[in-house]
């Protein structure tokens, strides 16, 4: 070693020793800058020091989460760390360090006020099923993403209740009608993916249809999706560690893609020729199943690029089907559960005398909306989220004794948010905050404290769509059932698939009205 050091030349010592000090320098710079940084904002330590045992590598709780995942209660254990630890804390995860909060106020500037300050990085590789769009992109990608699709999304483009009625009419003939039990959660997820299709595309996978004449794609676009989204749930639970895409996830994410592009490029050649129908002076025609633009239809308006359409179509269906299906099975579970709710939904809906409701029926129905809140914030579809620290930035809550300061948040951070835990909250909703009562809701706006489908620039573009399609389902289901009973004796369990759903589906008998 000596020989070595006495051997190396005066140059690699002096590149050695200057390298060190400018190290050195850009350290002491930096800790001035965020010292200041620190001061300007009146930032705090953080409330509660790190809470994992393990304050390196924080092994302690990644065990303990990773065996909430296994056993089903994850966000059981998330709303008790809350409860134990307060609103805002951090653990340690592998070198660094993680910020977990629910605290409304660290939301509103994390996602509106300094949304700038803050980034959304869905790993590329972990969500190549749909690819690069609205929902997996952030920074100049999504902002071009987003502007693209927000004119797609205003209400009368969104307002298919006859599409909803067809659907529901296949949708019905799966229910006995001899109260026989059923599990309605699967057919809620094929409801749900026989609209978002037909609304997306132009074309149904008419999965509830009896008889129906599907294409090989379309009677394997179910399951393949499944299969993709469950790779994709693993992948983001496993994270930083990846796993290798096995041959049959390889397949579905292929059928995936060949599924859309069947699609967007019958549509792209479908354009051209109006083009030049058009150029030659004839009339444009509208050719759809049933006289409207698909979405598809609509994107291709706006750019001819194939492989851009099918991600954003993807992105779309990601955010858009499992999410709905889901807040149907959550809901459906505690209905079946609660003959009181169930009456004055009934009694709401009676003055329809049985007839499909219209929109503007629909928006007066208070009850009904209740209870789509009341379910929202008690089975948040997206239970977890986060954002990383764009820059040196901070929050308004965490620090100081009382966790009432703001709180230093260095470059790369990542925050965690439960929106199940934080609408649980009994500070903002009460003692009962875990009970299903539907009447908190009149007269009472808890603001901030629930956001279902979240705040700031990322709101969810689907939220009409998704309050018209449950809303109508609902209803649609109370004309035609005058009575709902629960047919499993175990509680609701949650499952830790990429939205939140039912365990143990929604098993029920329904007694013909
Ligand atoms: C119960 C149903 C739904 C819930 C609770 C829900 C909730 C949410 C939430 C919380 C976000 C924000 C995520 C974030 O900030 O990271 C979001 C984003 C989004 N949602 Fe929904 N959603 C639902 C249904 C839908 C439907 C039906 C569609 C489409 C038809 C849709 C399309 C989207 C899109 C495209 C985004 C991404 C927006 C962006 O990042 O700019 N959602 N949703
Ligand atoms: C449901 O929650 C939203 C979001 O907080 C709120 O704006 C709306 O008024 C609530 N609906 C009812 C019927 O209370």
């Amino acid at each position: 070693m000596s020989n070595l050091l006495t051997a190396a030349h005066p140059i690699a010592w002096i590149a050695a020793i200057s390298l060190l000090v400018t190290v050195a320098i850009l350290r002491a710079r930096r800790y001035l800058l965020r010292y200041r940084f620190k001061k300007q904002h009146g930032c705090q330590a953080p409330q509660s020091a790190v809470w994992t045992k393990d304050i390196l590598l924080g092994l302690d709780g990644m065990w303990e989460s990773f065996q909430a995942i296994r056993n089903h209660h994850m966000l059981e254990l998330f709303q008790r760390r809350f409860a134990e630890r307060g609103d805002t804390w951090v653990a340690a995860s592998l070198l660094r360090r993680k910020l977990f909060t629910i605290d409304p106020e660290n939301l509103r500037s994390m996602l509106s006020t300094n949304v700038n300050d803050w980034f959304l990085d869905r790993d590329e590789a972990t969500w190549r099923f749909i690819g690069p769009g609205v929902f997996t992109t952030d920074g100049a990608a999504w902002s071009h993403s987003r502007a693209l699709l927000r004119p797609n999304f205003v209400q009368d483009k969104i307002a298919h209740l006859d599409m909803f009625e067809r659907h529901f009419q296949n949708f019905l003939t799966h229910i006995p009608h001899d109260g026989a039990t059923v599990d309605l959660q699967p057919l809620f997820f094929q409801f749900t993916i026989d609209a978002a299709t037909e609304f997306l595309f132009g074309k149904s996978t008419s999965s509830l249809k009896p008889g129906a004449d599907r294409t090989y794609y379309e009677a394997n676009f179910d399951q393949a999706w499944a299969t993709a989204a469950d790779h994709c749930r693993w992948q983001i639970a496993a994270a930083p560690f990846k796993f290798r895409e096995g041959a049959e996830v390889k397949r579905a994410v292929d059928l995936i893609h060949a599924y859309a592009d069947k699609f967007v490029h019958q549509i792209l050649k479908e354009r051209r020729e109006s083009e030049k129908t058009r150029r030659n002076g004839g009339s444009e025609k509208r050719d759809t199943s049933n006289g409207r633009y698909s979405f598809a239809q609509e994107l291709a308006k706006s750019t001819d690029d194939a492989l851009q359409i099918r991600h954003e179509l993807l992105n779309i269906f990601a955010a858009g089907r499992d999410t709905t299906a889901s807040m149907l099975s959550n809901m459906f579970v505690e209905l079946a559960k609660r003959p009181d709710v169930w009456a004055k939904l009934q009694s709401e809906i009676a003055v329809l005398n049985g007839a499909p409701p219209t929109l503007e029926q629909m928006r007066s129905f208070r009850y009904v909306h209740y209870c789509m809140n009341e379910s929202l914030r008690l089975w948040h579809v997206v239970p977890l989220n986060y954002r990383k620290a764009f820059r040196d930035t901070y929050l308004p809550r965490g620090g100081g004794s009382d966790g009432q300061s703001p709180i230093f948040m260095p470059k790369g951070t990542t925050v965690t948010y439960s929106s199940f835990a934080m609408h649980r909250r009994k500070a903002a909703f009460g003692e009962d905050a875990d009970t299903f009562r539907p009447e908190r809701w009149e007269g009472w706006n808890p603001s901030c404290a629930f956001q279902p489908f979240g705040i700031g620039q990322r709101i969810c573009l689907g939220q009409k769509y998704a309050l018209n399609e449950v809303g109508y389902l609902m209803i649609r289901i109370l004309q035609e059932f005058k009575k709902i009973e629960s047919r499993q004796p175990l509680p609701w369990t949650e499952t830790s698939g990429l939205v939140l759903s039912s365990l143990h589906g929604t098993k029920v008998s329904l007694t013909p009205a």
